[in-house]
Order: C-alpha cells, then structure tokens, then sequence
C-alpha cells in the first residue's frame, strides 16, 4: 500500500525525536503498521543545524503551507502556542482533509471541542497522546482499552518540572528558588515559567483527560487551580513529619455537584505510589467501575518518551483507526456543570 506521509512542524526536541524514530525504525513501523512511514517536508522557525539529517525532506517556512501540501497526509504539530500559527495550520490541515497529530496541551484544552468537530466534519482523525503525561499512553488506555468502563475518578501528577522542583526541595533542601533555578539551568521550564510553576500546564492536561474520561466538552476553566510558587521548605518537612509528601495533584471526578476539577499542592502518604514518584516523572491513576485502580508511570516530557507518543498515534492512523478525538462524537459530548461554579 502507499505510504503514509508526514509532515512535522516544530524542530524543537520532540521534532527532532519524532525524526530520528521515522529514519532508524522504519522497518519496524512498516510491520507493525503495514505501511511505510516517511516524511515529505518540516518546518521550522529557523533552519539551524539539528544533529539530525533533514536534506531528503522539503523545507517550508510556513506551517499553513506545510499542513496542506499535497504531499502531506498527516500533519504533525509540535510547534506549541495555544493560539498563532499552530491553531491556524491545525485548522488548514483539518480543512484540507489531512489528518492531524499534535502535541499541543495548551490549544486542546482552550479548543479541543471545536478541532474535534471540525475533524469530525472533515472525517479526518485528530490525535494528541503526547499531549498529556508525554511518554505514558494515558489518552490510549482510556479511548481504548477502558471503553467499557465508567471512569470514576483520574488522578495525576501530569507536569514534571513541578514534581523536579518539589522532590528537590524535600531531597535536597533547596528553597523553592533555588529549585526553580536548578530546573531552569537544565532546560525543563516552558518558555513562559508559570505554565509550569502556575500549574497550568497540568490544569491543560487534566481539563483533557477529565473531557475523555466523562465524556464533557474540554473545560479549561473549570479547573480550580493552584501552583506550587507557595510551598516552603517547611511546609515540606512538617509534612515529612506526618509521614506525607506535597505534589501537585490533579484530581477530576463526576460528582452530584457536577463535574470537579482540581489542580493544586495536595498531601499523599510518603509510602503510596504517587509519593514515591521522584524526579521529573509523571503519574496517572484511572479509577474504572469495572477495572478497578490502574496506575501508570513513566517519561512525561523530553525526546524519546514524546516522541514515542507521537508516533504512537502516527501508527494508529497508518493502521486506519478513525477514533474520535474525545474517544466519542464531539457532538455527543455534554457540557458539564462544573463543581467549581456551585462553591460559594
Ligand atoms: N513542562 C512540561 C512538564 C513538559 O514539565 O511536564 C511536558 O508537557
């Protein structure tokens, strides 16, 4: 059959990830897939060297060209920005019949709900596992393999610069200053610092999940949320001295007030797998009626872990597999009161 031909826009580390896993694991993917998988063009905002081999693929400035170019079965975003360049090339792929992969966190949990439509529409497939907990198939295990389950609860420490500074803080007795500084000096903050530390990047990755998990429409704003800029040191060690740890937890759980979302510094007990979890790491615990708890672990950011991800859903589109986006019509997804706007 004929190839499936990407195009990438966005040559940052996951880009150059997604690069390397086409060219040294081509055979693999052609098996596993049954179709070989190669790449027509990239884009980029500038064309500085990358360590990795770009001369066989055409070179656009523009990432709308690049979405719609004829030679481009799926378009693969990992530019990031909620808004600007990356929402109008999603969009002009969507309109032009491409199918479209994204890693983008930020633009799903402010748009998901009119992307999913407009796929729909299109009858084009709009996939984004990278976009949450990077590495970790969360968005997987809840479209596919817990499709039979009422999701009653997800947990998670979904952002892992947040839970580098705080185990540096309770590891090493850094200040939360001097914790930032160190996540800073090793790349692992956003562009703009308090996605992170504000725990909106989480609060985006949550908002998504809750919208698959509850069958809602994305709602960003209803997650009540709290970084981590005000945790101290002792607050660390008195909860240490009660046999707790602090992490930034995202909680979203249906209840009779309507659809709660939190995001913000929670005590668990030093001994369960969400305090045990150090590091940049994420986690994410689904709670199924049927399954029972299932938790996963592992790389929510940097090249191979996203870049697995992306790939992930770029095979899933080679296979032909036409999930909807939120893992049921965009159409049918209700808007849920949130819980937040009943609290006084
Ligand atoms: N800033 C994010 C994190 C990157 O620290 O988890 C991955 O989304």
């Amino acid at each position: 059959s004929s190839p499936l031909r990407l195009g990438i826009a966005g040559l940052g580390t996951v880009g150059v990830g997604v690069i390397r896993i086409v060219q040294n694991q081509a055979e693999l993917l052609s098996a596993r897939t049954g179709r070989d998988i190669t790449i027509s063009a990239v884009c980029a905002r500038s064309q500085k060297d990358r360590s990795v081999d770009l001369s066989g693929y055409a070179w656009e400035d523009d990432a709308v060209a690049l979405a719609t170019r004829d030679d481009v079965d799926v378009y693969v975003e990992l530019m990031g920005g909620e808004n600007g360049p990356a929402k109008a090339s999603i969009e002009a792929a969507i309109a032009a019949g491409k199918h479209v992969v994204t890693a983008n966190k930020a633009l799903l949990a402010h748009y998901g709900q009119s992307v999913a439509e407009a796929a729909e529409a299109a009858g084009v497939a709009v996939r984004y596992e990278a976009a949450v907990a990077g590495g970790i198939p969360v968005i997987k295990s809840l479209t596919e393999g817990l499709a039979a389950n009422r999701i009653e609860r997800v947990i998670g420490v979904m952002n892992g610069t947040c839970n580098y500074i705080l185990t540096r803080m309770e590891d090493a007795g850094l200040s939360y200053d001097e914790a930032f500084a160190e996540a800073d000096g090793l790349g692992y903050l956003e562009a703009d610092p308090n996605l992170d530390v504000g725990g909106i990047d989480a609060g985006h990755k949550l908002s998504i999940l809750s919208a698959i998990a509850f069958g809602t429409q994305v709602d960003f704003d209803g997650v009540e949320l709290e970084g981590i800029g005000n945790v101290t040191i002792e607050d660390i060690r008195n909860a240490a001295d009660m046999g707790y740890k602090i992490k930034l937890l995202g909680v979203a759980q249906m209840t009779g007030r309507g659809l709660e979302q939190r995001m913000s510094p929670c005590l668990v007990p030093a001994t369960s797998p969400l305090g045990q979890l150090v590091g940049g790491t994420n986690m994410v615990v689904l709670e199924g009626d049927a399954v029972g708890q299932i938790v996963l672990r592992g790389a929510g950011a940097g090249e191979g872990p996203t870049a697995s991800a992306v790939m992930g859903d770029v095979c899933d589109i080679a296979r032909g597999l036409m999930m909807p986006t939120f893992g049921q019509p965009a159409t049918t997804l209700r808007r849920a009161p949130s819980a937040r706007a009943a609290v006084p």
